[in-house]
């Protein structure tokens, strides 16, 4: 081994998977090569991270990029600067584009599109439709597929599976994680009578209520638990999705986003209007603590942003025509950092959730973790600092965030792919390079 780096990150506290140490990082080629003290002079470049804390890089596993299709609204470039920004190094974008990435050629010109203008890794979902389920098994193993998406129920965009026989081929065709939006078809065409000649969109966690996610993710948990298929919940919102999800079967896997964790009806809607309409909705105050009773008692695997973005005068639309959807990639480190400081959430939880888990239940080769031979991904953050989240640091051309005004202790300092630093102190540093994440 020689005893020269290309980059040294010197002082920091490190994340490493015995907890938090105080130690150089030696980066080669790309790759974590030394973990401990590193003597002076032996990088061709060195970072002074005193004060500051290294974690293994925050994996986004939710994010709607818009591109191709809706551009106006959020591109491969814009939204992987907001993930670069916000301390996230890797991304994986969900299917429901114009076109839908339910083929190939779809997945391959996302591929391409994002080589040469993605700030972070990225990979790709492979939505379900009736039509494809029996070649998703060959389509899932194909370069950048980070996995399948499934909409049991619908909300933005033309995906949608909810008859039982389509469901079983695609659970029974494959073997990589299927992510599911749940929320149960029937009900929700059922209740939008409750708001469809125009209601205050407070009423949006009636409409889809707590019976609807509840129907939905039972209908999954008998699917996932027959079909013995690795199955990832995504943005669980209800106490009672989580009671049931406490008996789940083994391999599969639960989400939560930092909103739901965050933000609570009445107050969010009265506050943010539109801007808090998402779905699954942003529920009660009793929901939100049954999800972090969820998350403390181990039910969570993953925090994904579900970075939604809709341009101002999208959401200026009289709801229900309003689209549902905020955006919450450059936000989940900050946020969720917010409630390390309050302890709420342990630092160890925040990694777990961001990093190890994630990397560990999606079949991430070499990544989530702190340690020699590691992929050289970094979320820096200062544990300590400060900042007002602000509309004008929001790099996403949607141009807002729900969290405008809201101040927060922690940050991210720097972002760093494959051991090149993309992000310092909220600047950019190009040109873009991110990759296709690779999966074992
Ligand atoms: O609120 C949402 N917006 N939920 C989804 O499932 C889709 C997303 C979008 O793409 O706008």
């Amino acid at each position: 081994m020689t005893d020269r780096f290309d980059w040294v990150l010197r002082n920091a506290a490190v994340f490493t998977p015995r907890g938090l140490a105080a130690a150089d990082i030696g980066v080669r080629h790309g790759r974590i090569a030394a973990v401990g003290a590193i003597p002076a002079g032996r990088g061709a470049v060195e970072d002074d991270f005193s004060g500051l804390t290294v974690l293994p890089g925050v994996i986004d596993t939710q994010v709607h990029f818009r591109e191709p299709g809706a551009e106006h609204k959020e591109d491969l470039a814009t939204g992987t600067a907001a993930a670069a920004l916000g301390g996230v190094t890797a991304v994986f974008e969900m299917p429901n584009t114009k076109p839908a990435t339910t083929d190939p050629a779809a997945l391959a010109d996302k591929v391409a599109r994002a080589s040469g203008r993605a700030w972070v890794d990225f990979a790709f979902y492979l939505g379900a439709t009736a039509e494809n389920a029996d070649d998703l098994a060959t389509w899932e193993n194909l370069p950048g597929c980070c996995g399948i998406k499934v909409f049991m129920g619908s909300s933005t965009g033309t995906l949608l599976v909810d008859e039982q026989e389509a469901l079983e081929r695609i659970f029974a065709c494959g073997r990589r994680r299927v992510a599911v939006h749940s929320e149960d078809e029937t009900r929700l065409k059922e209740r939008f009578k409750l708001v469809e000649g125009g209601a205050p969109v407070s009423m949006h966690p009636v409409w889809r209520d707590e019976e609807t996610a509840m129907k939905s993710t039972a209908r999954l948990i008998d699917l996932a638990r027959r079909t013995g298929r690795a199955t990832h919940v995504l943005h669980v919102t209800s106490a009672g999705e989580m009671e049931l999800l406490r008996h789940r079967p083994s391999k599969m896997t639960v989400e939560v986003t930092p909103q739901h964790l965050t933000l609570a009806a009445p107050e969010a809607y009265e506050r943010l209007g539109t801007l808090a309409q998402m779905n699954p909705p942003i529920r009660d105050e009793a929901h939100r603590a049954a999800l972090w009773a969820a998350l403390k008692a181990g039910v969570v695997d993953c925090l994904g942003s579900d970075h939604a973005p809709h341009s101002r005068e999208e959401k200026a639309q009289p709801y229900p025509k309003s689209p549902s959807g905020m955006p919450g990639v450059q936000t989940l480190v900050p946020v969720m950092l917010d409630h390390v400081a309050a302890g709420r959430l342990t630092l160890a939880e925040f990694v777990r959730l961001t990093s190890s888990r994630p990397a560990e239940i999606f079949g991430m080769a070499g990544r989530g973790c702190i340690a020699e031979g590691f992929r050289a991904d970094f979320t820096v953050v200062d544990l300590k600092a400060r900042r007002t989240i602000s509309d004008d640091w929001i790099a996403s051309k949607c141009g807002w965030t729900p969290y405008h005004g809201m101040t927060v202790t922690g940050w991210p300092v720097a972002t760093a792919v494959g051991g090149r630093t993309v992000m310092r102190e909220d600047e950019l540093i190009g040109p873009p390079g991110g990759k296709p994440v690779d999966f074992s």
